[in-house]
């Protein structure tokens, strides 16, 4: 029996989701397996303030630095695994995690990478000895850029033996930003879908890890290669457009104070502790913002937004409100042609 730890980090759901349904395949065929969620983990702020990797364009935002000067998001993450020496906070990993066969390190694609954060944490780990295989795993909305080859190389590098990727794009979930409106039971059914297809992706991965333990290797590729192509024009307008998208259209942090009703949810749900209270007891954003939506999307009465383009726009409730919306339509058309 294989026993197997899933740590991850999810900014709206998403991947704590997928988290699950990897959990579940893995039961399934008689793997025991933990999970662990990075924020439950550690103290996050902690983790972030003391050794930040600069998203380049967060800072970019901050300081309104031309874009001429840095023409890639995350340039000094190059440099930070150069030099990753490990956090004295997480030595014992090494020895409490040996107990493990497989570790798998999960995140959603932020700008073609893995979440900040998780990039922070897995530079602070220990080195592991190299009988532990990991993989890494990702949600996404289509385009993961340099993820996969990202946690390839950092899991290398902290001596763990590298098995391979899995992904799966669910809904637009970032794209509710920018949207006036998202049709809750639409974007339910589409979740539902893609869950049929990620369980499948699941089943085939977990094919080829059991024979990487049991029986022979077998070649196999995760990432589609179409995907791969066509993410690399979409990169190079993204990481051009990308002082004058997301610093003058989409991001910065405003609030309707009018609107605000002082209930700290989103100071409460910020996984950096980034929101603190201006003078009259209001939140207000503080540096390294890594864009997780979180306080957007949970802002009982709206009051939050990114910048005047994104005002008013649509905002993801998260997996299980999706889920339970399919699951009350379902309810409802059995109610009204009454079969209950
Ligand atoms: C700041 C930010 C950047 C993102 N960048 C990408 C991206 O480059 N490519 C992509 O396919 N999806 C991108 N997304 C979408 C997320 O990867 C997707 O919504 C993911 O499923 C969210 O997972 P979570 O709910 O676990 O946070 C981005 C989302 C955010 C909030
Ligand atoms: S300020 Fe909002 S978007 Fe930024 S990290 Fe905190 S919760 Fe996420
Ligand atoms: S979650 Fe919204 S209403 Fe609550 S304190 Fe924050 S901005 Fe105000």
């Amino acid at each position: 029996m294989l026993n197997v730890l899933l740590f991850y980090f999810s900014g709206t759901g998403m991947t704590r989701y997928y988290t699950s349904l990897i959990q579940e395949e893995m039961v399934k065929r008689g793997y025991s397996c933990d999970t662990l969620d990075l924020e439950e983990f550690t103290d996050l702020p902690t983790l972030w303030q003391k050794k930040p990797v600069a998203l380049t364009y967060t800072i970019r935002a901050e300081e309104k630095r031309p874009l001429g000067k840095y023409p890639w998001p995350y340039l000094s993450v190059k440099s930070s695994i150069d030099d990753a020496s490990g956090n004295p906070l997480f030595s014992t990993l090494a020895k409490d995690w040996s107990k493990y066969d497989l570790i798998g390190f999960g995140s959603p694609v932020y700008s073609f990478r893995p979440a900040p954060v998780m990039i922070r944490f897995l530079l602070d780990l220990p080195l592991f000895n190299k009988k532990i295989r990991t993989f890494s795993y990702a949600t996404h909305d289509g385009a993961q850029g340099d993820y996969e080859a990202f946690m390839r190389n950092i899991l290398t590098l902290k001596g763990f033996k590298y098995a391979g990727h899995l992904d799966q794009p669910f809904i637009y979930s970032a794209s509710a930003v920018v949207r006036r409106s998202f049709d809750y039971l639409k974007a339910g059914e589409m979740l539902i879908k893609k869950s049929f297809e990620a369980r499948r992706n699941i089943f085939i991965f977990l094919e080829y890890i059991h024979s990487l333990f049991y029986g022979i290797p077998y070649w196999y590729r995760a990432s589609n290669p179409l995907a791969k192509l066509i993410g690399i024009p979409y990169r190079l307008i993204y990481s051009h457009g990308v002082d004058l998208i997301l610093n003058n259209f989409l991001f910065g942090f405003g609030i309707h104070k009018e609107e605000c009703i002082l209930c700290m949810t989103c100071v409460q749900q910020c996984p950096q502790g980034l929101i603190e209270l201006d003078d009259e007891g209001y939140p207000i954003r503080h540096y390294h913002c890594m864009y997780c939506l979180r306080c957007l999307n949970w802002c009982p009465t709206d009051a939050l937004y990114f910048s005047s383009l994104t005002d008013r726009k649509a905002r993801f409730p998260g997996p299980d409100v999706l889920l339970d919306t399919v699951l009350q339509d379902g309810l409802d058309r059995r109610i009204k042609s009454g079969r209950d």
